[in-house]
């Protein structure tokens, strides 16, 4: 096939081009049509192709100056389009993807559209969280498996201490050297963030650590065999016995409200020399005495203590230099109080007509 090669073969063979060219209306048609004006056969590669026979040299620079402004010509035609195109298709997206907040449901009357909500325990963990922020802690995580060391023996509960009965758990074969649990407390976490701020020089330390924990537990109206409980730490110099008690007070307070109060009794932990338990208005009689509370008007939330000079040790901080008061409680528990759940297993059944009052 002869290729036109004077000035208006080629721009015929141009304008031909750019007809098609501006016809295209995707950029799929348009990566199509590229191909074909690129092709071996196509009528400019032709023409190019037969440059090599024109012997004068004169004509043959002069027709092959002409080829490539044709060439160059197409190719802009080409590029011009593209972007056209490229325009074109990003805001046909930008369409397609634009949210419609005016959106409504037709049928909202017959059936009313529901919007979840946050499980209660997450609820409680957050607004836990927030008195414990608003009182200049930090927020801390650890994790559920945990190694005997973390969740016992830095915590000074050797192999074989008594303590260790009512922390029974899973065991977990991993392969390890070491025993691996699913944790049974979040103290645990006390020990990684303790390790932590000697490692890097972070001490002091004032943060509350919340998470799931784990125990060979009955569920019953009280206790569940996966629960939750929030951690608290302080350690610094010069803390005292007197700025924890002043702590749960303040937290109670603030979480259950003004007309509820704490108290601490006598108890023993192994990570806590003293320990206590502590104790908040029964929220149900609201100190009245009543079935729940066992007639008393108070009601165990955790336990408490100064940190034990043991663990201190154990991190590799010196007990004469740093003292610190911890203390732990149930989140699940928390939420049971505040909001009077006879039975704590309401929590993990899924009935949505218990969940959706929250
Ligand atoms: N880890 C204890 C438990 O689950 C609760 C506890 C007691 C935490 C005393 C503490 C503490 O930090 O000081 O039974």
């Amino acid at each position: 096939m002869s290729a036109p090669l004077d000035a208006s073969g080629l721009g015929a063979l141009v304008a031909q081009a750019s007809a098609a060219i501006a016809s295209s209306a995707t950029l799929s048609a348009l990566d199509e049509l590229a191909t074909t004006l690129r092709a071996k056969d196509a009528p400019l590669l032709l023409a190019r192709r037969s440059l090599g026979e024109i012997t004068d040299e004169a004509e043959r620079k002069a027709t092959g100056a002409r080829v490539g402004e044709a060439m160059e010509a197409v190719n802009a035609a080409l590029a011009a389009r593209r972007s056209d195109l490229e325009a074109i298709e990003r805001r046909a997206q930008l369409e397609r993807d634009a949210l419609d907040l005016t959106e409504v449901v037709v049928d909202q009357v017959r059936v009313p559209v529901r919007r979840g909500s946050l499980h209660l325990v997450t609820q409680t963990r957050a607004a836990l969280e927030d008195v414990f922020v608003g009182m200049g802690f930090e927020v801390a995580e650890g994790p559920e498996v945990e190694t005997d060391w973390y969740n016992f023996e830095a915590l000074n509960i050797p192999p074989g201490h008594p303590a260790r009965d009512m922390y029974d758990t899973m065991y977990l074969d991993l392969g390890l050297p070491e025993t691996a649990l699913l944790r049974t407390h979040t103290s645990p976490t006390q020990i990684h963030l303790l390790e932590k701020a000697v490692a890097e020089g972070t001490l002091p330390v004032h943060a509350v650590m919340p998470g799931r924990c784990y125990r060979l537990d009955t569920p019953d109206a009280r206790h569940l065999p996966v629960f939750h409980q929030i951690e608290g730490l302080v350690v610094d110099k010069g803390i005292t016995f007197g700025d924890l008690a002043g702590v749960i007070e303040t937290f109670t307070a603030a979480y259950f409200g003004p007309d509820i109060h704490s108290r601490l009794r006598p108890a023993y932990f192994p990570f806590t020399e003293p320990s206590a338990e502590f104790e908040i208005t029964c929220t149900i009689c609201r100190g009245e005495g009543c079935r729940t509370c066992s007639r008393t008007g108070w009601i165990e939330l955790g336990g408490c203590g100064m940190v034990d000079p043991a663990v201190f040790e154990a991190v590799g901080i010196d007990p004469a230099e740093y003292s610190g008061f911890a203390f732990g409680f149930g989140i699940d528990r928390c939420a049971q109080m505040r909001h009077g759940i006879a039975d704590m297993r309401a929590l993990i059944e899924n009935d949505l007509r218990f969940a959706r009052q929250f």
